[in-house]
């Protein structure tokens, strides 16, 4: 079954919305929650299909869980040693999060494993796990480095040293999950800050790690105590509403309880580089996870050169900000970006692509993209038809664009906009997107 947006320019955006679940948060409160002693509550949960798919993978190995009832989860924790292996694959679907991370979990069971996941993920590199995780005495085996995947039981995992060739919090992640399995001490060096949403839930749950400037240390062998878990609004999802909230005339939109962990604020600093108008209101902490609403407004908007570092922390927002960089006066260009070609989706060129078939001039590059802005003021984008390759983000990318556009744009393949944003139409419509899904 394939879907598609039909959106119409004139949008607006006003009022108060609240996004679905964190999705990095929601995966793993799944996978912690597990692997934990006693039962941990989740709520806010992401009930998007990539979320989804970690569940069941979990009650597949024998966890019994609970809903989701409206974001409520129940998650009866089986401890470090209690998951039951299985003959059948594991089906993780569309989420290379839940693959990599499952990789890591999985290698230190007393029982094998198969992974496998849809037509993107098969695509999807996992040497970046298997490689390190084989370092460490796993016996992982991939198709030529991409899934299905299929993990041999071995009699120890031994803990390494690791310094990551690339920034990802997944890598990371899978590792110090591996690291609890392990003799001895794990210690994961990064080359630039992630997401560390598995360091902090860790802790939440009771498990002592050392974080030293660019390293996380852990000793295995520790116990997880089951906690209560509030997942935040993910601000990944919040960044549609960002971006057209700023490029909209006469926008002014309130974004309720948005996770601003400061390893995923990098939207927040990029557009504020670009002129937006964003207010951070009510900031608190959340289950050890800083949260705060966000009111943004239209803005007029200036092309910048987007500061390299400030990319793993906006890994996700790239397509949205692409979208940003078309309304913007003057030129942006973004490099350091080469991770946005393993995505969902090449997320370089599905976007030049995209954009060029909208009379944008964008150019990619290997690692990024020049994009010449057409002004922060009435229609940049040409009414047309987009191929989001079966991209979440793409397809809400460039349902964002109908804010700025002269006609209608047709945007193809949106089934898997539930895999991070469930009910995506129906929010958005209400905020003011003149948006309609149809199949
Ligand atoms: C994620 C990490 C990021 C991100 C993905 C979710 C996570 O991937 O793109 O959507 O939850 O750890 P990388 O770490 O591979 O960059």
């Amino acid at each position: 079954m394939t879907r598609h947006f039909e959106v119409q320019p004139g949008g607006g955006l006003t009022g108060r919305v609240r996004v679905p679940g964190d999705k990095s948060i929601s995966h793993r409160s799944i996978m912690l929650g597990s692997i934990a002693e006693g039962t941990t509550h989740v709520s806010g949960f992401l009930e998007g299909a990539d979320a989804l798919s970690t569940m069941n993978v979990f009650r597949a190995l024998g966890v019994r869980i609970e809903g989701p009832d409206q974001g409520r989860v129940t998650v009866h924790g089986v401890g470090l040693h209690g998951l039951r292996g299985v003959s059948h694959p594991l089906d993780c679907g569309n989420a290379g999060t839940a693959m990599r991370l499952l990789i890591g979990l999985l290698a230190g069971q007393k029982f094998g494993s198969t992974l496998i996941g849809d037509e993107s993920l098969s695509k999807r590199p996992m040497r970046r796990v298997a490689d390190p995780l084989g370092r460490m005495g796993a016996s992982i085996h991939t198709v030529e480095g991409r899934p299905p995947v299929r993990i041999e039981p071995v009699p120890t995992l031994r803990g390494i040293d690791y310094v990551m060739p690339m920034a990802s919090a997944q890598v990371k992640s899978s590792l110090i999950l591996a690291g609890l399995y392990a003799e001895g001490e794990t210690v994961v060096t990064e080359p630039a800050p992630t997401r560390d949403h598995t360091e902090r839930m860790l802790e939440g749950f009771g498990v002592r790690l050392t974080r030293e400037g660019a390293s996380v240390r852990l000793r295995g062998g520790q116990p997880l105590r089951a906690t209560d878990i509030d997942v935040p609004a993910d601000i990944s999802s919040a960044a549609f509403f960002l971006v057209g909230a700023s490029i909209a005339a006469g926008a002014d939109l309130l974004l309720e309880h948005v996770g601003i962990n400061p390893t995923r604020t990098g939207i927040l600093d990029i557009l504020k580089l670009m002129g937006a108008s964003i207010d951070l209101i009510n900031p608190r902490t959340v289950g050890g996870e800083p949260v705060a609403d966000l009111r943004v407004r239209s803005a007029s908007l200036r092309g910048i050169a987007v500061p390299p570092e400030l990319v793993p922390l906006a890994i996700d927002e790239f397509p949205v900000l692409f979208i940003a960089a078309a309304c913007a006066s003057g030129r942006t260009v973004v490099t350091g970006a080469e991770e946005l070609r393993v995505k969902e989706s090449d997320r370089i060129a599905v976007m030049a692509d995209g954009l060029r078939a909208l009379g944008i001039d964008a150019t990619p590059t290997p690692d990024g993209m020049v994009i010449e802005g057409r002004g922060a003021t009435g229609p940049v984008f040409s009414a047309g038809s987009i191929a989001s390759h079966g991209d979440h983000r793409i397809a809400m990318a460039f349902a964002m664009a109908s804010l700025r556009a002269a006609g209608p744009l047709h945007i193809d393949d949106t089934l898997n906009v539930a895999t991070s944003f469930p009910g995506f139409v129906s929010l958005a419509a209400g905020a003011g997107l003149k948006i309609a899904e149809a199949g």
